[in-house]
């Protein structure tokens, strides 16, 4: 059977830690890994806007020794004209894998159900996971293991970040906190699994409408924009519900001494964080951005040769 990455917890445990590893790795040494040489093609699709996602695929397929095929949804047939089944169908005939940004988790399903090659979810409404490779590599980088460290997570509960968060850091065997106003709270099953998962792996998981008691001690703050992809209309409604959970200095200081900031970025200064904490001292943003890179490219190397396998 094909592996995919779909969602944080299409990874066990030592899996997560494996890529990891890789990625720290090819940090050192970019050219290490070369499974994409031939140059074989890879797929990356695009419903909605990026900066980071696409460039990091693209120069971290051409690092493998692929050519990257970036497609924008409105220069293509996928699922507006032509199935996402029969998409599959062609695509496995061309490349090696295909990554994808886009709107519903149930997308990603059937293309992964439809193929043979690797799908990798590149950001859906409901998970972000190569972002949270990304986000673990910064952090072990800052604190040398994962185990045990805790990381709250405060703003939009319900969205694509917070949902990876819960799944990617039970899976680490970390401390997983939400802090969301009640009616953006993560939902309920991705919630079970995290707190599953956490049970197996030695950490646990808050979820509350306080953020001070998310971010109480905690090793890592991290927050999101309070209005994703797709939310645009929503924006002044969104504005106003999370005006209290806002990353600024006061709750910066309710954290470990040492805590970093993460952010995935595109950031929003004055919304849910302030500028004196993402320019500040704190911040590891921009190493977070950086390691993307490393992250997805370890990801794909690891993706293909399970598959080959
Ligand atoms: N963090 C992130 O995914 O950024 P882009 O939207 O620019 O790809
Ligand atoms: N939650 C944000 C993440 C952007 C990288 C969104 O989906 O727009």
């Amino acid at each position: 059977m094909t592996r995919h990455f779909l969602r944080d917890d299409d990874l066990t445990a030592s899996e997560q830690r494996e890529v990891l590893d890789l990625a720290l790795r090819l940090k050192a040494e970019p050219y290490l890994e070369r499974p994409l040489t031939g140059p074989q093609t890879v797929a990356v699709f695009f419903d909605k806007t990026s900066t980071r996602t696409r460039v990091s695929f693209s120069v971290g397929i051409a690092d493998l020794g692929g050519v990257p095929l970036v497609i924008s949804s409105s220069d293509s047939q996928l699922g507006g004209k032509e199935s996402v089944a029969d998409t599959a169908r062609v695509l496995e005939r061309m490349v090696s894998a295909i990554v994808w940004r886009t709107f519903a988790q149930s997308g990603l399903e059937e293309m992964a159900a439809g193929t043979v090659v690797p799908v990798v979810n590149a950001l859906s409404d409901d998970f972000h996971p190569c972002q949270l490779l990304a986000d673990l590599l910064t952090v072990r980088e800052r604190f040398g293991t994962l185990t045990d460290r805790s990381l709250a997570y405060v703003g939009d509960g319900a969205n694509n970040m917070a949902h990876s968060y819960l799944l990617a850091c039970a899976t680490a065997g970390m401390h997983v906190r939400i802090g969301s106003p009640a009616a953006y709270q993560p939902r309920a099953d991705i919630v079970e699994d995290a707190r599953r998962i956490a049970s197996e792996a030695g950490g646990s998981v808050l979820v509350t409408t306080d953020p001070k008691e998310a971010a109480a001690d905690a090793n890592v703050i991290a927050t999101d924009t309070w209005v994703s992809m797709g939310q645009e209309s929503e924006k002044a409604e969104r504005v106003a519900v999370f005006g209290d959970y806002g990353v600024d200095d006061e709750l910066m200081a309710v954290a470990s001494s040492d805590a970093i900031f993460l952010h995935c970025l595109p950031a929003y200064r004055g919304y849910e964080v302030e500028a004196t904490v993402i320019d500040g001292p704190s911040s590891v943003v921009w190493d977070e951005a950086e390691n993307r890179l490393h992250a997805q490219k370890a990801l794909l190397a690891w993706l293909l040769e399970k598959n080959a396998s």
